[in-house]
């Protein structure tokens, strides 16, 4: 059975450190990276809904504002290289806390996950909260998120589970130090034309999360923070 790091704790640390660090948990001024190479975004999108998913609709068009060259003036250490990662296309076992870690799709997901500086990570809202495929992909990547710079982008039937992402950014921060971009987009049926995102205040917004997201994670990994 793998060892996650949590078991021995009697608190997670996190968001207390300094109350109940333990030394060999000390933060670590980790950052190796030239300040001068681009931010790694991955987007993730966690729907597995076979076609007209709104929350992947959204990751795309988060993808295409990322892709976007930098406005004049602007320099190469500004640049975001961005991947993509649909689970659909990597179906992930439910996590066991044991035989999981052994799954390709796993390990797959995990290098794409540790790869990455900041995520942009997609979500269903299903019963007032994420969906299971999202919290699973979480308990099967486990450490793959420590210091990772996380943005939410929702989809939901309507308005009133704006506060769902709440349960995956807690766990996020609490198990894995992951630092959560304080904008989460979220929409809902009334935004969308089949599969096309036509709500121009919902796509102000992505567009204010991609750049709040990439200036977020380059101050934060070029300040040796993560
Ligand atoms: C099982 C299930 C539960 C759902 N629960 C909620 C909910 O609590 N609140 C809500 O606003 N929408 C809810 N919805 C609607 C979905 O959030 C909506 O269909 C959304 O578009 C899903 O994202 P996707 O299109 O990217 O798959 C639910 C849908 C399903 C299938």
């Amino acid at each position: 059975m793998q060892n996650r790091g949590w078991t021995s704790w009697s608190i997670s640390t996190g968001p207390l450190d300094g109350l109940w660090q333990e030394p060999e948990t000390a933060l670590k001024h980790r950052n190796t990276e030239p300040q001068s190479s681009p931010i790694r975004i991955l987007i993730i999108s966690t729907s597995l809904k076979p076609v007209q998913s709104r929350s992947r609709i959204m990751a795309r068009v988060v993808e295409s504002l990322l892709g976007q060259e930098p406005p004049e003036g602007d320099n190469a250490a500004r640049a975001a290289e961005c991947r993509w990662l649909d689970l659909r296309q990597h179906p992930l076992p439910f996590c066991d806390a044991d035989a999981y870690a052994n799954d390709a799709n796993v390990q797959e997901v995990k290098k794409l996950v540790a790869w990455a500086d900041g995520v942009v990570i997609a979500v269903p809202i299903y019963n007032y909260d994420g969906s299971a495929a999202a919290k699973n992909l979480i308990e099967v990547t486990g450490d793959a998120w420590n210091d990772k710079v996380v943005a939410f982008v929702c989809a939901a039937g309507g308005s009133h589970s704006y506060m769902a992402p709440m349960g995956l950014a807690n766990s996020l921060m609490l198990d894995f130090r992951s630092v959560i971009v304080p904008r989460f987009v979220y929409a809902s049926g009334g935004s969308f034309e089949g599969d096309t995102l036509t709500d121009d205040v919902i796509k102000t917004r992505l567009d204010n999360l991609a750049q709040t997201l990439v200036a977020m994670t380059r101050a934060l990994r070029d300040g040796g923070v993560v």
